[in-house]
């Protein structure tokens, strides 16, 4: 005798039977969710950009692990080797290091326009706070990788940050010992640093990005209001519009770093020397500005700095809401926006000229 079980939604297919879900209408409905008119121009919809170089860099990261050898005696050989000897491995780490400049510069537009149009305001302002230890991932992200390659550069570099966090109040001396594995960057290091750019900050990635789409969907993205269109709140499906937008874009991007590939690829340096200090020590250029505040202000005072500034801007929604609550009305913080803007940019600018004399 054989059981008969009761019939489910979506039975009757080979996949039906053995996923009873309705997995083809849960789909439709998904991609049904309606997206606000202005998503159609890339300004607002930079976030999906940055997802796009995500995935670009997990698909290029991948494969460069497979030839990468986490050991200062073997690193610097093995990415030569990936340069020089592997089939279009000078490729695949040029897209890889060309898509990381295009991810976080997304990530950091992604924010601004988000800063700039109020999106984090009541309802999102948690939203903002999981986008902005995003941020601090993407460039987290950028760091270690920059370390992996071992020539000079991310030697020195890996160096300075360790003297930065050996500056934090209190928890420093034993944070800069634990990420750098002992008292100086070693070969501790870098097994730490690749373990945390291909383990840890991968999967805290998409944690975050999990919660950050959750959070998405539950609000739906904010309707903005344009003075000269009546249209603007016109609303249109994700699926297939939305998409078909971000899947033009990301071909274009995909062009676009293409190129740049082939027309710049990535070079390498001399191999780090831990007994040869260079002129310059140079990090990737959205460190550029910590590099400047550091050299104005001194280690102490420019790590506490920071580290305000960081508590400021993860909770800048909760800041800016009690000005509000007091100042109904108040646009206080676009002001504040375009003056931190200015020293940002400023600030990199400067350090870029002084690191190129
Ligand atoms: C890998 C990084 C990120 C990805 C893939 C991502 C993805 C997205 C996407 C696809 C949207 C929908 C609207 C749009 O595209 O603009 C969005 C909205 C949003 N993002 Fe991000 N994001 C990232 C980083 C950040 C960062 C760094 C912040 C803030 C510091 C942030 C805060 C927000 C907020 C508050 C919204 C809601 C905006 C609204 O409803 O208009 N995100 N994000
Ligand atoms: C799961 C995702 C990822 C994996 C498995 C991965 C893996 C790797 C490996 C093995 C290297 C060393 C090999 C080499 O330099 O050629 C590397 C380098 C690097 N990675 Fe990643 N990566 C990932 C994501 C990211 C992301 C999201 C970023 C930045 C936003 C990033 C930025 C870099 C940079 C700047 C380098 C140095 C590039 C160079 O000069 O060669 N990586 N990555």
């Amino acid at each position: 005798m054989t059981a008969t079980e009761p019939k489910q939604q979506g039975e009757g297919s080979w996949l039906g039977d053995r996923i009873p879900l309705p997995v083809g209408e849960m789909l439709t409905a998904l991609g049904a969710e309606p997206v606000p008119g202005h998503l159609k121009r890339w300004w607002w919809c930079l976030g999906g950009t940055a997802a796009i170089f995500l995935l670009v860099q997990v698909v290029t990261g991948i494969l460069l692990s497979f030839y990468y050898v986490p050991d200062p005696d073997h690193a610097y050989e093995s990415v030569q080797a990936i340069t020089e000897d592997v089939s279009f491995g000078w490729y695949i780490r040029s897209l890889h290091k060309w898509s990381a400049n295009g991810m976080v510069a997304a990530v950091i537009l992604h924010a601004l326009r988000i800063f700039f149009t109020g999106a984090y305001r009541k309802p999102r302002e948690l939203n903002w706070c999981i986008g902005a230890l995003i941020l601090v991932v993407t460039m987290a992200f950028g760091f270690t990788g920059y370390s992996l390659v071992y020539e000079q550069l991310s030697y020195w570099g890996a160096t300075v940050a360790g003297n930065l966090t050996e500056s934090v109040p209190v928890i420093g001396q034993m944070l800069a010992s634990f990420l750098r594995g002992g008292d100086e960057v070693t070969a501790n290091t870098l097994t730490r640093f690749h373990m945390l750019h291909i383990g840890l900050l991968p999967t805290a990635m998409f944690g975050l990005l999990a919660l950050h789409f959750l959070f998405i969907r539950v609000h739906g993205v904010s309707e903005l209001e344009f003075k000269d269109q009546a249209g603007a709140t016109k609303t249109f499906p994700f699926f297939p519009d939305h998409f078909m937008t971000e899947l033009i874009i990301g071909l274009g991007l995909l062009i676009v770093i293409s190129c740049l590939a082939v027309i710049f690829p990535a070079g390498l340096a001399d191999k780090a020397d831990p007994l040869v200090t260079p002129e310059h020590i140079k990090p990737e250029w959205y460190f550029f500005w910590t590099f400047r505040w550091l050299k104005l202000v001194g280690l102490q005072t420019a790590v506490v700095t920071l580290g305000l500034a960081g508590g400021v801007f993860v909770f800048w929604p909760f800041i800016d809401g009690a000005i509000r609550k007091r100042r109904p009305g108040s646009e206080l913080s676009v002001g504040l926006g375009i003056v931190a803007v200015i020293v940002l940019i400023v600030m990199t600018v400067w350090e870029a000229w002084v690191l190129s004399h």
